[in-house]
Order: structure tokens, then C-alpha cells, then sequence
């Protein structure tokens, strides 16, 4: 049958490009330049680190207001009248309460607070003096959650994030050299070949994620550094770590920023400049030493000898809601700490020491050079690939799920003969095999994709590359593992059951079920671009697969349902499979009759179907048209939900 040929088409493709990229990754990757590990793996050592422009970021009146949905009511006033500075070769502390406002200001001076239209953004930022627009300087934004893929390892995915961002002019030799480096500088030759691991599979430390995530931020040298509670969850053994890191690069001429809660003693030793904020206002901002201790002191709270500055500061400027009395206590001290403070301007005295002279910002520190299309997908396919067939846990579920799910079916439908019963029986095994290969490889996507993409947003938004190239490199590096499970259901399943005895008919069966998984996928991916977590994705697929499945062609005739649901027939990726499914069995069987009703042979089964006049390959381009939908949706989804950042205007501008 020339029909049945056709959708073998995709699984030799599939195989094909299995082996190519086999060959391809089967030479293993020139490995880096062996690095001699001195003795000090500890971030102290003594590799030079590359010279960046000295910036001081200046902010003057930053005002961060939420606004109710008629657009004029503020509901809530997020930073009020944010002043300060941040100077080269100095660490800024942000500290304060759990919702004082820390992570909004740092995402207003990283220029990435997510924009919304309920968000009213004012304020002027100065780099060196001169007013600027956000993006007009270099900056590194560490955030609070560390995202990686899994299964690359340190070095990988610092080489990766190298190859992205270092202008294509730099040799190969010379960036595994730079990556080299920066894993020496942040300590991180140790855990260099280690995969940095997730829930399943344990690979590096919260300490060891944290620096990588600081390294991946200093690939592109940038002038400012920005991170948010970078100490958050690691002992403290591992967040005195991370600080002497972050305290390092301010040493090497950084410009460091880092929002912090309650940091040990030891810390808050190491910060040169606090800015300490309550619900939205500055309480302190200068330098975080004597210079604090003294300011408070003046105010009549004197810090006790021996106790932590960071704990003493944290018990005036936090509201205490345990009473009634208590509340209106603190919050009085609170706002009269914000009114001496914007009136006695200790700021401007305090800070204002030597300011570097004007740095001439030439468009080369600034803009991001990306590297050309093939590089990219290039790139992105190793990255994918390495992270598909790596997942040693996911792939091990995968194939069981697989075999098991065959070997139940097998066994519920075991030998089926040519009964006339055996037509509704072999219906619903091919039902079964069409709605557990789309679950499969849906539940597998929608699990899985919330959380990359994340990663891949973010990596956007620095323009690291773009989507066609990102999409494109997973979707074929993903093909030949995504193709093994269907086809190993199938190789179980199809003997099982005994299903239509020839190889040319098992050959489209296994394609049939590969390219319905592809587009169960692509739903997936779909659903995964559509919805902000991994629950929600989880909630909203199986649902829509559901009515898939109802209008899959064997439940509901779709010449019997109603006109408003006609269509959903024809956009089920289930009843094609199933359809094709029933055609590949069920043409050119002859059944057992014993009475004048019975069925005589599979044409008229499918007849009853009401798939008599169709075929094979009509089916599957029908399949391939809802998959050709579901990835460009994703496509179309992905663009138009890239992180957009919300824009600071002037306060005279925005009245
Ligand atoms: N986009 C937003 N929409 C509404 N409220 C927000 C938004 N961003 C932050 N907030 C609120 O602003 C306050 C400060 O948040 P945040 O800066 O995250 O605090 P911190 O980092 O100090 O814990 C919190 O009460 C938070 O709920
Ligand atoms: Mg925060």
C-alpha cells in the first residue's frame, strides 16, 4: 500500500537525524585546557580579572506606585522617594523587612521591573553624573531563583553563556581561556565537570548554584552588579561564600548591589555602603560602617557592644504587628526615621566623596553583539540535546511508562482473532494506543517546559538569541528521543495484540503513533508557553486533551455531533491518529460472519466509522497541519509574551 509508506516518512527522518547527531556528539567535545588547580579554590585567588568602566549609578526621587484599574486611585506606593548611590568598587547592602521594597529597586536600577499598566515608574537615574536611560550601561542582574538545565555541567553552561555573548571576533582558545578564568575566580574549578542537577538528581551545592549564577552574569564584564538576597537559603557557611565573591568583585572595580535579609555579622563586615529601607523608604542610606552606628547612635539607639549591626537595625525598622500598641509604636519610630532622614539629607553629605570622572560609555560596552543565526542554533541544539538524553530519571520513567503501558494493554488485548467482536476490540486498543501516546508525550512537555522556559526568557531579555533559532534547535534535538518511547510502545503493543500481521502495516503504525506524539508535544509546548507555572500547564493540558479525546472518533461519531462542536473533530490530534490508526488495521481485513448483519471485512468497519473514503495520508497531513499550528502558536506566544521591562520617567514628565 502506497498510502501506508508515506507516514513512515517522519520515524526515517526522525532515525535519520537520530544518527547524524549521534555521530555528530559520539566524537566528544575537545575538552578544555586543564586548568592547574592551585591551592585556593576559594575565590581568592590571584587570576587578573578584566578591566570594566567604573560606574556610579546615582538615583534620584525613585517613585514606584500601584495603581488601581481606573488608572488615577494609588493603591499602593511601593518605593517612595528612593535616593541614593552606588559607587565603583563598592558593595551596596540593601537591607529591610520581607516586602520593604528590595527586590522592586533593584529591578528599577537593573531597568527590568516587569512592566504593567497598573505601574506608575518615576523618578532620574545618573550614571557618573550624567542622566541616563536604564539600559545605557552594563549590567549583571543575579536574581533571587537560580535557573539552569539540569544536566549541563558547570563548565558547560558557562561555556554556553561565552559563546553567546562574547563578540564572534574572540577565538575559541581565547574564550574557553576567559570561561577558565571565571571559574577560578568564583571557585568554581572544583565543581567544574559536575552536571548542575535539580530535584531529582543532585548535582551542585545552593552555594556552588549561586556563584555560577554570578559567573554567567560576569561573562560579559559588565560595570554593575546587581543581586537579589544572593545569601537566601544557603548555610552560612555557603552565603559567607557567595558574599566574599560579591565582595571581591566590588574590590576588582565592580559597582555591586545586593538586597539582603538579616545577614550574619561576618557579612555585614564586608559591606561598604547600606541603604536600609522600611515599606517603601529609606531609613539609612551612606556608608554601612562606623558611619551607621554613629548616624542611629545620634538618634538616641545606640547599637550594644557585641551585637550584630544588621539584627540591631532589623529590630528598629521593622514593624512589629504582635499588638495593636506594638504596631503603632514601631511604626511611628519608622516614620520618624523617614523624616529625619529625607530632612537632615545625611546621604548627600555622607556619599558624596570622590566621583569618577566621566566615563565615555562607547557603544561597545553597551550593546549586545549576538552571534549569527547557525551559531545560535548550533548552540542551542547542543544544549537541548545534551539536556534530553542526559535525563537519565525522566527517560528511565519514560521507557518503563512506555513498556508498562504496552504490556497492560497487550495483555487486556491479547491475540485478538477475527471474531466479529474482535472489530469493537480492536477500535478501542487503537483508541487506547492514539490517547496514551498524546498523554505521554503531553505530560512529559507541560512538566517540563514552565520551567525552561523561564531560563530561556531571561536569556532573551539579555538578547543572548532569538526565538526561531532556540525553538528550531529543540525541536529537532528533541525528535529522536521524543520518537523512541511511541515507538517502543508500539514494538510491544503491535505483536501483542496481534494486530494486522505485516511489517509494511506495522512500519505506519509506529509512524503514526511517532508523528501524534510530535504534536501532543507541541501542545504541550503550547500550553506551556500560554500559562506562567508548571501547575497551571499541568491543570490546563490534560483538560484540553480531554475534550480531544471525547471528540477523538470513537466515543463521538463526529457525523452525529452537534454543528457547534463540528469542528473539534478536525482539530483533534487524537482522531487522526485514531482515524489513521483504524485505516492502516482495518483495510484488507476479512472477519469471521456468521449472521447476515455481521461485518465481512474492515472496509466496512471503517465504513460504520465514517472513515470509509479517507486514507492514510490524508489523515496524516491533517495531523501535521495541527502540529504545524500548536509550534506556531508556541512561537507566536513566546514573542508576545517576552519580558517586557516597565520605562522611568521624570517626575516632572509623568505630572
Ligand atoms: N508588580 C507588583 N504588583 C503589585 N505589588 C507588588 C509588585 N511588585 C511588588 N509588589 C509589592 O511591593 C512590596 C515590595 O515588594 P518587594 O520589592 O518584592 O519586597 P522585598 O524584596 O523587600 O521583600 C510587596 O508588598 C509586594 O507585594
Ligand atoms: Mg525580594
Amino acid at each position: 500500500m502506497a498510502a501506508a509508506a508515506a507516514p513512515a516518512i517522519p520515524v526515517l527522518v526522525a532515525g535519520g537525524v537520530a544518527a547524524l547527531v549521534l555521530k555528530f556528539f559520539s566524537r566528544r567535545p575537545p575538552a578544555a585546557p586543564e586548568i592547574q588547580e592551585e591551592a585556593s579554590d576559594d575565590g581568592k585567588d590571584a587570576s587578573s580579572a578584566p578591566e570594566v568602566p567604573p560606574i556610579t549609578l546615582s538615583w534620584h526621587k525613585i517613585c514606584c506606585a500601584l495603581q488601581a484599574k481606573d488608572g488615577i486611585t494609588t493603591v499602593k506606593r511601593l518605593l517612595k522617594n528612593l535616593s541614593g548611590e552606588a559607587k565603583a568598587g563598592r558593595l551596596l547592602a540593601i537591607m529591610g523587612p520581607s516586602g520593604s521594597g528590595k527586590t522592586t529597586i533593584l529591578n528599577v536600577l537593573a531597568g527590568q521591573l516587569a512592566a504593567s499598566p497598573r505601574l506608575k515608574l518615576t523618578g532620574l537615574l545618573f550614571v557618573n553624573g550624567t542622566p541616563c536611560v536604564s539600559t545605557s550601561y552594563k549590567v549583571a542582574y543575579v536574581r533571587q531563583e537560580d535557573l539552569f538545565f539540569s544536566q549541563l555541567t558547570v563548565r558547560e553552561t558557562l561555556s554556553l553563556a561565552a559563546e553567546l555573548q562574547l563578540p564572534g571576533s574572540s577565538t575559541a582558545a581565547e574564550r574557553s581561556r576567559y570561561v577558565d578564568d571565571i571559574l577560578q575566580r568564583l571557585g568554581l574549578v572544583r565543581c567544574a565537570d559536575t552536571p548542575v542537577g535539580d530535584a531529582k538528581v543532585r548535582g551542585i551545592s545552593g552555594g556552588e548554584k549561586k556563584r555560577l549564577s554570578i559567573a554567567c552574569e560576569l561573562i560579559a564584564s559588565p560595570s554593575v552588579i546587581f543581586a537579589d538576597e544572593p545569601t537566601t537559603g544557603l548555610d552560612a557557611f555557603q552565603a559567607e561564600q557567595v558574599m566574599e565573591t560579591l565582595k571581591k568583585l566590588a574590590q576588582d572595580g565592580h559597582t555591586v548591589v545586593c538586597s539582603i535579609h538579616q545577614p550574619r555579622g561576618s557579612i555585614y563586615s564586608k559591606f561598604d555602603d547600606l541603604l536600609l529601607l522600611s515599606e517603601g523608604s529609606v531609613i539609612y542610606a551612606g556608608p554601612a560602617q562606623n558611619e551607621a552606628l554613629a548616624y542611629f547612635a545620634g538618634l538616641g539607639h545606640s547599637c550594644p557592644e557585641h551585637v550584630n549591626p544588621a539584627e540591631f537595625f532589623a529590630d528598629l525598622i521593622s514593624i512589629d504587628y504582635s499588638s495593636p500598641e506594638k504596631e503603632s509604636a514601631s511604626r511611628k519610630r519608622v516614620e520618624a526615621f523617614v523624616e529625619i532622614f529625607a530632612t537632615t539629607l545625611y546621604a548627600t553629605r555622607s556619599l558624596s566623596g570622590t566621583e569618577p570622572a566621566p566615563v565615555k560609555l562607547s557603544t561597545q560596552h553597551v550593546t549586545q553583539q549576538k552571534v549569527g543565526w547557525w551559531k545560535q542554533f548550533r548552540l542551542l541544539f547542543r544544549r537541548a540535546w545534551l539536556q534530553a538524553i542526559r535525563d537519565g530519571p525522566t527517560n528511565k520513567v519514560r521507557s518503563r511508562m512506555s513498556v508498562a503501558a504496552a504490556m497492560i494493554f497487550g495483555s487486556i488485548y491479547w491475540r485478538m482473532g477475527r471474531s466479529q467482536t474482535s472489530i469493537q476490540d480492536r477500535m478501542g486498543l487503537l483508541q487506547v494506543a492514539a490517547v496514551n501516546t498524546a498523554m505521554a508525550a503531553l505530560t512529559k512537555t507541560v512538566n517540563v517546559f514552565p520551567k525552561e522556559r523561564a531560563i530561556v526568557d531571561r536569556e532573551r531579555a539579555k538578547g543572548s538569541y532569538g526565538l526561531a533559532p532556540y525553538l528550531a534547535a529543540k525541536l529537532i534535538a528533541e525528535m529522536p528521543i521524543g520518537a523512541a518511547f511511541p515507538l517502543l510502545f508500539g514494538a510491544i503493543l503491535y505483536p501483542m495484540a496481534r494486530l494486522h500481521p505485516s511489517a509494511k502495516r506495522f512500519g505506519s503504525f509506529s509512524s503514526i503513533v511517532t508523528v501524534e506524539s510530535f504534536a501532543a508535544s507541541a501542545m504541550g509546548l503550547c500550553v506551556g508557553a500560554m500559562v506562567p507555572s508548571t501547575e497551571a500547564a499541568m491543570a490546563l493540558g490534560p483538560s484540553l486533551m480531554t475534550v480531544f479525546i471525547v471528540f477523538g472518533g470513537y466515543y463521538v461519531n463526529s457525523e452525529n455531533a452537534p454543528v457547534m462542536f463540528r469542528w473539534i473533530p478536525r482539530v483533534s490530534l487524537i482522531r487522526w491518529a485514531f482515524q489513521a490508526l483504524c485505516i492502516n488495521e482495518f483495510k484488507g481485513l476479512k472477519f469471521e460472519c456468521d449472521k447476515p448483519y455481521d461485518l465481512p471485512n474492515g472496509e466496512q468497519a471503517l465504513e460504520r466509522l465514517g472513515f470509509g473514503d479517507s486514507t492514510i495520508n490524508k489523515a496524516m497531513v491533517e495531523e501535521g497541519r495541527i502540529l504545524l499550528f500548536w509550534y506556531t502558536m508556541t512561537y507566536a506566544l513566546m514573542r508576545k509574551n517576552k519580558p517586557r521591562y516597565q520605562r522611568i520617567v521624570a517626575p516632572d514628565e509623568s505630572s
